[in-house]
């Protein structure tokens, strides 16, 4: 049984914020220890990304990351959760070949996992998809912009909405998701005119990453804001601490301790 709990947020939560006008506070995890780090009631969504392939598995995309992984870190993220919205990836390929298997699968990351609701990755291609699991009871959030699962045909990671007919296609993916039934959708290195735009004409909540100041709320990946991912450093990406720096002094003092006598002392024995 999962931790998370009837106390644990609710995607009621999302729309609340919007209709407030309260900025929605979200940010990955991929196991209990930084969960628990980041449950302190001041984050009101944790999403167990499948970037954890990239960040924690020293992959060079998401692609590789397997539903059996999404759900190992799920279920250790939800023992570290008591307050916030724990929202999973659904890996490559999990929610596209049918909507049975989607089913099948976005049902293992709640009911193994313990997640509250489930991520997807695409706009119209995947909105009947959709539809069926918010018509079963998983709560969907939608990803448009760079969706990195798509990488190999998109291209790379420019910003998405700069020319008419790309801004145009995702304003209609947007505007299909929310019909679909999604309480909220992520906007990847959307352009920001395009990001504002969408949040406007939505009901439900914008997440922008890379995607400028006027979505709803904010996701960033936990390592990179915290200093711990080193490999490349987004442009929209803040680092609210160095703990890389700090490691890896903390290795080094350890170190030298070890090796001049210094440690254990006679009060660590
Ligand atoms: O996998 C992930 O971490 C994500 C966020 C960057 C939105 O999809």
């Amino acid at each position: 049984m999962s931790k998370q709990s009837a106390s644990a947020a609710s995607i009621t939560l999302f729309a609340r914020r919007k209709k407030k006008g309260e900025k929605i506070v979200m940010l990955t995890a991929y196991d209990a220890l930084f969960a628990r780090l980041q449950d302190g009631g001041e984050v009101d969504a944790i999403l167990v990304g499948d970037s954890v392939g990239m960040v924690q598995g020293g992959l060079p995309t998401t692609i590789p990351v397997t539903l059996d992984e999404m759900v190992y870190h799920t279920r250790m993220v939800s023992r570290g959760l008591s307050h916030s919205l724990l929202i999973a990836d659904m890996p490559f390929l999990s929610a596209q070949v049918s909507t049975e298997e989607a089913l099948r699968n976005a049902g293992r990351l709640l009911a193994e996992g313990g997640a509250a609701a489930v991520k997807i990755e695409g706009g119209q291609a995947v909105s009947r998809t959709i539809a069926r699991l918010v018509d079963v009871g998983i709560p969907v959030m939608g990803h448009l912009g760079v969706i990195p699962q798509s990488i190999h045909s998109l291209g790379g990671y420019r910003t998405r909405g700069t020319r008419r007919t790309e801004a145009d296609r995702l304003l209609e993916d947007a505007l299909a998701l929310q019909e679909a039934g999604c309480f909220s959708i992520v906007l990847e290195k959307v352009k920001p005119e395009l990001a504002a735009r969408i949040t406007r004409e939505l009901r439900i909540p914008t997440i922008g990453i890379g995607s400028g100041a006027d979505c709803d709320g904010q996701v960033l990946v936990n390592a990179d804001m915290l200093g711990l991912f080193e490999d490349f450093q987004p442009r929209f990406v803040r680092r609210f601490a160095e703990l890389g720096q700090a490691v890896r002094q903390a290795v080094s003092d350890y170190a030298a301790a070890v090796r001049s006598g210094d440690f254990p002392s006679a009060d660590e024995q």
